[in-house]
This record gives structure tokens, C-alpha cells and sequence, in this order.
């Protein structure tokens, strides 16, 4: 489906973001994986080169710094050619209630989440408007379309990604380049195995396939998204959800 295509995949070490590495290498992919936590990705992208026998590149890189941004994608283009898909999927949280959050809590997450996306989005897009083709996703998530005590921060920063994509899917759609955004619901992940058992146990019974995500599920999409078969798919919001939100 992918073969021969190139992406660069932010937080690529762990979580969702190594199993959108996994399987758009199997699907053909040759992976620029970026994350600010350099030894666990470099473990995971060898093990991807190991098992999938695509070309992997462990880079260190923080999203939030467009200088740290500019410099994985110079590196990465001199090693893998060109970058045909990107994936914006570093993400964090520090969650608390409004009136509790400080202002480092909210420049944070809007850091990483929201300007991390137009950072990467931007250092890269320039070469695919030369190639006349890319394929540009950003995973969002339900809590940007339903909203969520305690996360106003992140809710912020992923309802703005939603918007932004919207934008870029408009300003080069006519230069071959689709923009699109994931909105997971809850996936089992490290940043979800930190919620206590009843918190868990609350979520599952609002969820009507009574599971978690996993991070498959969710990369599962992005490897449609980038495929041929999407090509007439632009500024959408794809809902991985389990039933949560409709
Ligand atoms: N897990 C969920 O339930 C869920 C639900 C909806 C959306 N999401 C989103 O999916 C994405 C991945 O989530 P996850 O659960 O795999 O998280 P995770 O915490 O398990 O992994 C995130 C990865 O991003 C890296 N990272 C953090 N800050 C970075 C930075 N500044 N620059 C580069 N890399 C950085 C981390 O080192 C880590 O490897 C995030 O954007 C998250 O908001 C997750």
C-alpha cells in the first residue's frame, strides 16, 4: 500500500506513535522516526528495520522548537530523499482543573500539541508542494469535539489542531497535498495507564464496544489516510472511538 513512500513520524518511541512506525513500514514505508526521548526510540527503530526490513532513522527532536524541527527534516531528507507522509502524533497532558491551572500547565500542551503540529507542518510542507504530492496527519482526539473536565489545556490543543488541519487541507488541495485529522477516543497507552481503576472503569461503560483502543486501531487509519485509496479524502476528522462519540 505504501511502498517506497517516506514518512516522518513525531513520538515515534513508544505508544501509538511506534505502532503507526510498525505499520506503515509493513506497508511498505521507509521511517523517519522523531522523538525527544532519543534511546527508546532508537530501540524501537531497529527493531522496526529488524522485522520490517524498511530503512528506519532514529532522530532527536522536541516539536515545541522549530529550530530542533527544521534540523530532523534537513536530516532526513539527506538520508531518505524526500518525506511523502507526515505524521503529527507527539502529543502530552498535564491535566487539572481550570481555576488549579498555572500557566506553564496551558504554554506546555499548546506548545508540544498545537504549535508541534504548524512546526513540523510547516518545515515540511514546502517540500511537498514541490513534489506536488503529500499526505499530512495529525492525531487530534475526542476530547476536542466533547470537551473534558480537567483537560482544558489539551482539549485546546487538539481542537485546534482540528482547525488547522482544515485550513492546510484547503490552502494545497489543489497542489496534491491532503491534510486530514485522527480523533481517538481512549487507547491503551502509557498516557492512559496512569488513569485509576474506577476512572477506567467509568470510561468503559460510556464506551459501547467496552474496550480501550489500541494504538492499532488508531494506526490502522493513518495507513489508510496515507494510501492511494484515500486520495479524495481532505480536512476530515476520522473518529476511532469504539462507539464514545458520534
Ligand atoms: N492514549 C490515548 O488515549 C490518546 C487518545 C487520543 C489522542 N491521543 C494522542 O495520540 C498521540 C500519542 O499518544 P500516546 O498515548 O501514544 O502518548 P505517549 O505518551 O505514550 O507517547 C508520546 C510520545 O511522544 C513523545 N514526545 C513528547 N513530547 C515530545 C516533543 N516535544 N517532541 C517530540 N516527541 C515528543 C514522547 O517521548 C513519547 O514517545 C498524542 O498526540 C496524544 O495526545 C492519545
Amino acid at each position: 500500500m505504501l511502498k517506497n513512500k517516506i514518512a516522518f513520524i513525531t513520538g515515534a518511541g513508544r505508544g501509538i506513535g511506534k505502532a503507526i512506525a510498525f505499520t506503515l513500514a509493513s506497508a511498505g514505508a521507509d521511517i523517519a522516526g522523531v522523538d525527544v526521548n532519543l534511546e527508546e526510540l532508537k530501540t524501537v527503530m531497529e527493531e522496526l528495520s529488524k522485522t520490517t526490513g524498511r530503512k528506519a532513522i532514529a532522530i532527536h527532536a522536541d516539536v515545541g522548537d522549530y529550530g530542533s524541527v527544521e534540523t530532523a527534516v534537513e536530516e532526513t531528507v539527506k538520508t531518505l530523499g524526500r518525506i511523502d507522509i507526515l505524521v503529527n502524533n507527539a502529543g502530552i497532558t498535564r491535566d487539572n482543573l481550570l481555576l488549579r491551572m498555572n500557566n506553564e500547565e496551558w504554554d506546555k500542551v499548546i506548545r508540544i500539541n498545537l504549535t508541534g503540529t504548524f512546526n513540523c507542518t510547516k518545515a515540511i510542507i514546502r517540500g511537498m508542494v514541490k513534489n506536488r504530492s503529500g499526505r499530512i496527519i495529525s492525531i487530534a482526539s475526542i476530547v476536542a469535539e466533547m470537551g473534558n473536565a480537567g483537560q482544558a489545556n489539551y482539549a485546546a490543543s487538539k481542537a485546534g489542531i482540528i482547525g488547522f488541519t482544515k485550513s492546510i487541507a484547503r490552502e494545497y488541495a489543489n497542489r496534491g497535498i491532503t491534510a486530514n485529522a485522527i480523533a481517538p477516543g481512549f487507547i491503551e497507552t502509557e498516557m492512559t495507564r496512569a488513569l485509576s481503576g474506577e476512572v477506567r472503569k467509568n470510561l468503559i461503560d460510556q464506551i459501547p464496544m467496552s474496550r480501550l483502543g489500541t494504538p492499532e486501531d488508531v494506526a490502522n487509519v493513518v495507513k489508510f489516510l496515507a494510501s492511494d485509496d484515500a486520495s479524495y479524502i481532505t480536512g476530515q476528522v476520522m473518529h476511532v472511538n469504539g462507539g464514545m462519540y458520534m
